[in-house]
């Protein structure tokens, strides 16, 4: 349980008492708030990792004259819940890796700048931690680049659709496989599948096109599909694996205790980058030279995730239909129910910019409710693969129902058309001006004994 804030203002004294409910414990609230005894900690544990030379943000966060800079703002962003990014509502269901800060460290930084952001004494000074550079995983046994890409400084977003071929001397299989960030700045988001190939039907892995832009192109994802050369050489589908490389700045959520996922690698094959997401860049034009990192296993993966995804494009069609009128706000749903009992490890909610709101749970058969998650306001920028902390078990023949609510209104302010036009979700066209409504489920055959298995 969360820690729950008792405020109470003892009567003759500034002093403010907090109570940790879980375990009684009190901690004095400072008098005098400065930043090496009170703020550091906090920016270091819940920012840094994003805001410094090599992170996802612009602004660095790594010093008290870096902060202080930054100090109204924060309080705003940290009250309001906007920093650090953290859409899932901690109050319904807590994930693996969860920046989220306590009411009380938001009542700090709001205290400490009211008071005039004081340094504090020299001996208190907190050092600041390592974050990891390039690969959260350490050094990988190979390394793939992704065909770099060139954007001008024109202010606009790309989506891309990027091939990532390979070769390697033999099949063989992986234990994890990376995406790491050329330029983490502009870099926003990858969500990458494995395209397996049996070679008796393609020749080539390298014809056709590495990137496609979804949005200049008005192609549907088969067209798409086509022009990358995706399919084999009689026209047929080779097999897809989903979601085995996903990034976002800071989440390294999908990194599993051994024995847990892994994947097998046929010898030759490609990583299908679905939606490699490029912020904008105004000040310099950048070439963005990304790369997957493969850390190998010696064994067949032992429990290798399985996944499956409700909604568009997947098992359970969206209901009622996809088409968000004009100044409309429609809820959606879908739901899918489970054969044999599974242990889910990671989440993905996925919808574009009219998004609203999200919430998946699961009805059991007896009609309990297990929670899955629920994101409030939904957040395009940051669409985490939410990692329980530990396996979460649905047993067999319950309903996992995801719900989504979207605004096509004006006064959705990300609503990218004006007026709002009729949206639809155009076959599972990515481009972020089309809707989705997706939840991608990583689950694993239920063991006995897996609910109490940390993946932290
Ligand atoms: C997961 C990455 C991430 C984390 C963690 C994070 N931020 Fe941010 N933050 C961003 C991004 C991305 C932006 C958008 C602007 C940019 O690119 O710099 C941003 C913007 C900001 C801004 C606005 C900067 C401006 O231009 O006015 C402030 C202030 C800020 N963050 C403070 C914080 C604070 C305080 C924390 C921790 C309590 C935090 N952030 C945690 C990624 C992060």
């Amino acid at each position: 349980m969360r820690t729950k804030l008792l405020l109470s203002v003892i009567a003759g004294s500034a002093f403010v008492y907090l109570q940790a409910c879980n375990n009684n414990k009190q901690e004095e609230f400072p008098k005098h708030v400065t930043y090496n005894e009170h703020i550091a900690n906090i920016i270091y544990n819940n920012c840094t990792i994003c805001h410094r030379t090599n992170g996802g943000a612009h602004i660095p966060l790594t010093n008290y004259a870096e902060v202080k800079k930054f100090g109204g703002p924060m309080v705003f962003l940290t009250k309001e819940r906007m920093m650090p990014p953290w859409p899932a509502d901690p109050h319904y269901t807590e994930f693996k890796g969860q920046r989220v800060l306590s009411e009380r460290d938001i009542k700090l930084i709001e205290e400490w700048v009211k008071q005039g952001m004081e340094e504090g004494p020299a001996d208190k000074q907190v050092k600041i931690p390592e974050y990891p550079n390039g690969s959260l995983a350490g050094k990988p046994d190979i390394r793939i680049p992704v065909m770099p890409y060139f954007l001008p400084a024109n202010k606009t977003d790309k989506f891309l659709l990027v091939k990532v071929p390979y070769e390697l001397p033999i099949d063989t299989f992986a234990a994890l496989i990376e995406f790491v960030p050329g330029r983490q700045k502009i870099v926003h988001h990858v969500n990458g599948d494995l395209v397996k190939y049996d070679f008796t039907k393609k020749q080539t892995t390298k014809g056709g096109l590495m990137i496609v832009d979804m949005a200049e192109d008005t192609s549907n994802l088969v067209q798409a599909y086509k022009k990358l050369d995706i399919p084999n050489d009689d026209g047929t589908y080779p097999v897809l694996q989903k979601s085995v490389v996903n990034y976002l700045p800071g989440a390294d959520g999908q990194i599993y205790p051994s024995g847990i996922g892994g994947y097998v690698l046929p010898r030759k094959g490609a990583f299908l980058l679905n939606d490699l997401h490029y912020g904008f860049t105004w000040k310099e034009d950048i070439t963005d030279s990304s790369y997957i990192n493969i850390f190998f296993a010696k064994k067949p993966p032992e429990r290798p995730l399985q996944e499956f995804q409700l909604g568009t494009l997947g098992v359970a069609p969206v209901e009622p239909d996809m088409v968000i009128l004009p100044d409309q706000q429609k809820k959606v749903f879908s739901k899918f129910t489970i054969g044999e009992d599974i242990s889910v490890l990671t989440i993905n909610p996925h919808m574009h910019l009219l998004g609203k709101s999200f919430k998946a749970y699961a009805i059991k058969p007896g009609g309990d409710t297990i929670r899955l998650i629920s994101i409030p306001k939904w957040d395009f920028n940051w669409q985490y693969f939410y990692t329980f902390k530990k396996m979460v078990k649905i047993p067999a023949h319950s309903t996992i129902y995801a719900e989504g609510v979207y605004d096509n209104t004006r006064q959705n302010l990300n609503n990218p058309f004006s007026p709002p036009q009729i949206i639809t979700d155009q076959n599972g066209s990515m481009k972020a001006t089309d809707e989705m409504f997706q939840f991608i489920v990583s689950y694993l055959k239920y063991k006995e004994g897996d609910e109490n298995v940390s993946l932290e």
